[in-house]
C-alpha cells in the first residue's frame, strides 16, 4: 500500500496512535537475524529447518542504518523500550554496534535482548558497553541429557550457563531474566531444580505456557501446562506472594519468594491472556511489522526505507499500521484455530 498524501500534508509532530482497541505503541522488538544455532523442536524442528531451509540472505535483511532509522521514528510515536531478538541475534556479526546506535535514540528508556545465551561468554562485555540494559536468556531444563534434546541436538547446557554467569559478570543494570517454556511431560519435572538453582541469584525465571506460535511446531493443548499448577506447585516449596505489575500491559504475572530469595514470573498467554493491554509491535529482519505474535500478515516497511521516502512518510506509515490494529489472538485462540491460519514462525520475528 502506498501513502496517497502528499509528503507535506504530513505534520512534524503527531500524537502518539491509539489503536482500535484503544491501546498505545510502547515497546517493538526486532528480529536482528532469522537464523539460529539451536533447533529447539517448538521453535525451528530440525525436519523443518534442515540444511536447504532458506533464510534470509544480508541484502534481505534491514541494515543498522535502516534498523535505527525506523527505530527512531517509533519511538517518536511512543515506543520507550526496545528488545533485540532473532532467530539467535548473537549471530548477526558486531551487534553490539547496533546496540551503541539504539542506546542513543531519544525516548528510549529500556533496551534488551533474547538469546539463547551459546554466544553470550564471547559477547557480554560489548553489549554491556554498548549500552545494553538487560538480558533475557532461554533455559528450558537444567538436565544436561534433555537440554542438549530441547535444544535439537545443538546446545550444550553448560555453555548456557557459562554465558549467564559473563552476563552477571558484565553487570547489566537491569538485570538478567531466563526464559523456560515449560511442556507437559518434557521438562515440567525440571522446573523445580531451575528455579532452586536461581533463588537468591539475582536472575528471575519466567515460566512460559506452551504456546500455538506458527504451524510447525505441532502444538496441542495438551502440553501446555497452565501457570497456576506451577505457581501452586512451588508456593507449597517456598512460599510466594503475587507482585503488582512494573508495568501496563506486563506480559509476566510476578511473584516474589516470601524469605526474600527474589522473585519469579509466568508468562500464561494460554491460560490468562494478556491481550487487553498489548502494546508490542514486531519487526522481522526483512523489515516487515506484525502488529501481533501470531499475525498472520505485516506490513512491509523496507520498501519504504529503500526508495527514497523522508522520516515523515516512514513515520506516518508505521502510524496507519497502528491505527488499524484490532489484534487480540491469545483471547481468541480456539475459534482461530479452527480456521487454520498460517501464522508467521517464531523464529522469523523472535517471540
Ligand atoms: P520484560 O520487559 O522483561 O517484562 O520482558 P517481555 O515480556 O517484554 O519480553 P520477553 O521477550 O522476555 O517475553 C518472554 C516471552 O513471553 C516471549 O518470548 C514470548 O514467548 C512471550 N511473549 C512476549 N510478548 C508476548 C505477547 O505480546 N504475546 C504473547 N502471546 N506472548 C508474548
Ligand atoms: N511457546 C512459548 N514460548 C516459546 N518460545 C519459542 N517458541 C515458543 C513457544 N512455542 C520462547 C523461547 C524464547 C523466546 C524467544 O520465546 O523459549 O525464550
Ligand atoms: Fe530455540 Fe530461540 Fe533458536 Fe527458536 S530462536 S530455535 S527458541 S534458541
Ligand atoms: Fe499481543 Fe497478540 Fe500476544 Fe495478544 S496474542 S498479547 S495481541 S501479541
Amino acid at each position: 500500500m502506498t501513502d496517497s498524501r502528499a509528503i507535506t500534508d504530513i505534520p512534524s509532530v503527531v500524537p502518539p496512535p491509539l489503536d482500535q482497541r484503544g491501546r498505545p505503541l510502547h515497546d517493538l522488538r526486532i528480529s536482528v537475524i532469522d537464523r539460529c544455532n539451536f533447533r529447539c523442536p517448538y521453535c525451528m524442528p530440525e525436519s523443518t529447518y534442515g540444511e536447504h531451509f532458506n533464510f534470509l540472505s544480508n541484502d534481505q535483511r534491514l541494515s543498522f542504518d535502516e534498523i535505527e532509522r525506523l527505530c527512531r521514528m517509533a519511538a517518536q510515536l511512543g515506543v520507550s523500550k526496545l528488545r533485540l531478538t532473532g532467530g539467535e541475534p548473537l549471530l548477526r556479526p558486531h551487534l553490539h554496534r547496533l546496540v551503541e546506535r539504539l542506546r542513543s535514540i531519544d525516548g528510549i528508556t529500556d533496551l534488551a535482548m533474547t538469546t539463547n545465551g551459546v554466544l553470550l561468554r564471547r559477547h557480554a562485555v560489548a553489549l554491556r558497553e554498548a549500552g545494553l540494559d538487560r538480558v533475557t536468556v532461554s533455559l528450558d531444563t537444567l538436565d544436561p541429557a534433555l537440554f542438549h534434546r530441547m535444544s535439537g541436538g545443538r546446545g550444550a547446557l553448560e555453555e548456557v550457563l557459562d554465558g549467564i554467569e559473563a552476563a552477571q559478570a558484565a553487570g547489566f543494570p537491569q538485570g538478567i531474566k531466563l526464559n523456560t517454556v515449560v511442556q507437559r511431560g518434557v521438562n515440567e519435572h525440571s522446573v523445580i531444580e531451575l528455579v532452586e538453582r536461581f533463588r537468591g541469584t539475582g536472575i528471575i525465571p519466567r515460566l512460559i505456557e506452551y504456546m500455538d506460535v506458527g504451524n510447525r511446531n505441532d502444538w496441542r493443548r495438551e502440553a501446555v501446562v497452565p501457570s497456576r499448577e506451577l505457581i501452586a506447585t512451588i508456593d507449597a516449596r517456598w512460599p510466594l506472594d503475587a507482585l503488582p505489575p512494573k508495568y501496563e500491559g506486563e506480559v509476566a504475572t510476578r511473584f516474589r519468594f516470601r524469605d526474600g530469595q527474589g522473585e519469579i514470573g509466568v508468562i500464561s498467554s494460554v491460560s490468562e491472556p494478556f491481550c487487553g493491554d498489548c502494546s508490542r509491535a514486531r519487526l522481522s529482519s526483512e523489515g516487515t511489522l506484525y502488529t501481533c505474535l501470531f499475525a498472520v500478515q505485516g506490513t512491509d516497511l523496507r520498501t519504504t526505507l529503500r526508495d527514497g521516502s523522508d522520516d515523515q512518510v516512514l513515520r506516518e506509515r508505521l502510524r496507519q499500521v497502528w491505527l488499524r490494529r484490532r489484534d487480540r489472538y491469545s483471547e481468541e485462540r480456539d475459534e482461530r484455530r479452527q480456521r487454520a491460519r498460517q501464522k508467521i514462525e517464531m523464529h522469523y520475528i523472535g517471540g
